[in-house]
């Protein structure tokens, strides 16, 4: 993880949020390649998820809303995390990761947890408090007044936005039972203990569908969503073997939830949640319905029936799949003059003969930069001007870097290590027959090519 942070700062994947006044804890900011990547992930998730179906339409709420969603929602009664202080040093921690850290799990009660025998502060002591409620939900005040009637709240999830456009989404879209909505966008919890780099952060950014079903067919929806999002991860580059599910035992279940399976993803730090696809009954509508007096039921044209719509909701967050996608890739490697790479030993240098790179594997469809374009030489101007065509061109279509300085090996390391897929060089054979060496970042291999045939190239290797 460490050299992985070390290259997301040195190249502009990853920046600590206000670093020239020392940080903030739980915040992160995107430089030019991590909000490229970003925006590719969100843009696979919206492709497949909305445009690419018909059977889903897409809403962007605001952040603030009205805060009675949020009482209907159960997040201002329950939204909680028990958290202990440290009597002794004085830190506070998330109780349940305090108990796993030293494999205990940490006891519900009536009135709410309690701490197993023997657990033990970071600092030694056992002199803890009791776990207590800390709701995680950000506040603020709406208008000039800092009282109680202006309180809001910054969303903790985007979910509840959905739930409270139903009604409007529906007489608008032409939608019938089974649809979706999809939403992308921030969420902010004011996390306990944000770690692991950017996986547990107090600002991100969710990407979640509510897909509303009739009452009873819930299990068949839920199990094909499980299916759809275990595949797209793949799509997007994470090898089938480093994604698994969690599938949530009965007394795992929030009351009203009847089904929910976690994708997770094997982290250097551990396997870690992506992403949960909860099958929740019809309890927001129903809330939503309780809470503002309007109905939130469903005419169903063929069967005359009247029903509140239940619903199944794959939630994802877009930071932890950037750092999934950021861990898969990275890699160190020793390349021979000829021959296949080796996978480098850490802290070592490369034996005689063998060259280091690194090299980030990025999936075509989501690398921040498709294609690299360079002239061999930058003092000939017909090399030049040809190449310009040419980035002009696929710059068109896709996020492209333009590189004229050093020499074409090095430039060539420069755009391995920020994981562009495609290189193209213009020499002094393309003056001659209009061909140019396109160059795979993983294989290393060159072809020549037609300049006529470049483009549809690039088009099939980096898809959609
Ligand atoms: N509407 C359901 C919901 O919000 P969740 O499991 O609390 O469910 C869904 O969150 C996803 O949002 C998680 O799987 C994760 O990817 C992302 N997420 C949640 N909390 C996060 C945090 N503190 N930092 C980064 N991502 C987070």
């Amino acid at each position: 993880m460490e050299s992985l942070a070390s290259l997301c700062k040195r190249r502009g994947f990853i920046f600590q949020s206000s670093e020239i006044y020392g940080g903030i804890n739980g915040f992160w900011d995107y430089g030019p390649l991590g909000c490229e990547l970003k925006r590719n992930i969100r843009d696979a998730w919206w492709r497949d998820m909305v445009l690419n179906r018909e059977d889903v339409v897409g809403l962007d709420c605001s952040i603030i809303m009205h805060p009675r969603v949020w009482e209907a929602s159960g997040h201002i009664g329950g939204f909680a995390d028990p958290m202990v202080d440290c009597r002794v040093c004085k830190k506070r921690f998330r109780a349940d990761q305090l108990c796993e850290e030293q494999n205990q799990k940490l006891i519900k009660t009536d009135k709410g947890f309690a701490l197993p025998e023997g657990i033990r502060c970071t600092c030694g002591s056992k002199e803890l408090t009791e776990p207590r409620a800390f709701n995680l939900m950000f506040k603020t005040f709406v208008g000039p007044v800092e009282d109680e009637s202006a309180v809001a709240y910054l969303r903790p999830e985007t979910a509840q936005g959905i739930f409270a456009q139903f009604g409007n989404v529906l007489a608008v879209s032409r939608q019938k039972v089974p649809f979706g909505i999809a939403q992308i966008g921030k969420a902010f919890r004011n996390e306990i203990n944000p770690r692991n780099y950017t996986f547990r952060s107090r600002e991100f950014e969710q990407m979640e569908l509510e897909f509303f079903v009739k009452p009873g067919t819930d299990p068949q929806w839920h199990d094909y969503w499980v299916e759809q999002r275990m595949k797209w991860y793949q799509s997007i580059g994470l090898p089938a073997e480093s994604i698994t599910k969690y599938v949530y035992a009965k007394d795992e279940l929030a009351h009203y939830a009847s089904a929910c399976v976690d994708v997770m993803y094997a982290f250097p730090f551990g396997v870690q949640e992506l992403e949960g696809i909860a099958a929740r009954g019809d309890f927001d509508l129903s809330r939503h319905q309780q809470f503002s007096g309007k109905s939130m039921e469903y005419f169903d044209p063929d069967t005359q029936e009247k029903f509140v719509p239940h619903v199944v909701e794959p939630s994802a967050g877009v930071d932890r799949i950037a750092l999934a996608v950021l861990c898969n890739a990275y890699r160190e490697e020793w390349l021979p003059k000829e021959g296949p790479a080796l996978e480098a030993e850490p802290g070592k240098q490369p034996p005689e003969g063998y060259e280091a790179r690194t090299v980030m594997r990025f999936a075509p469809r989501i690398a921040p930069i498709k294609v690299a374009v360079f002239p061999l030489l930058k003092n000939k101007p017909e090399l030049v001007e040809k190449s310009r065509e040419i980035f002009t061109e696929a710059r068109r279509r896709w996020a492209c870097f333009w590189d004229q300085t050093g020499a074409i090996g090095r430039r060539y390391r420069r755009q391995d290590e920020i994981g562009t897929p495609f290189g193209v060089t213009v020499d002094f054979q393309t003056l001659a027959d209009n061909t140019v060496t396109l160059r795979d970042r993983d294989s290393m291999k060159q072809v020549r090519i037609s300049v006529a045939d470049l483009i549809p190239e690039l088009d099939r290797r980096i898809g959609r």
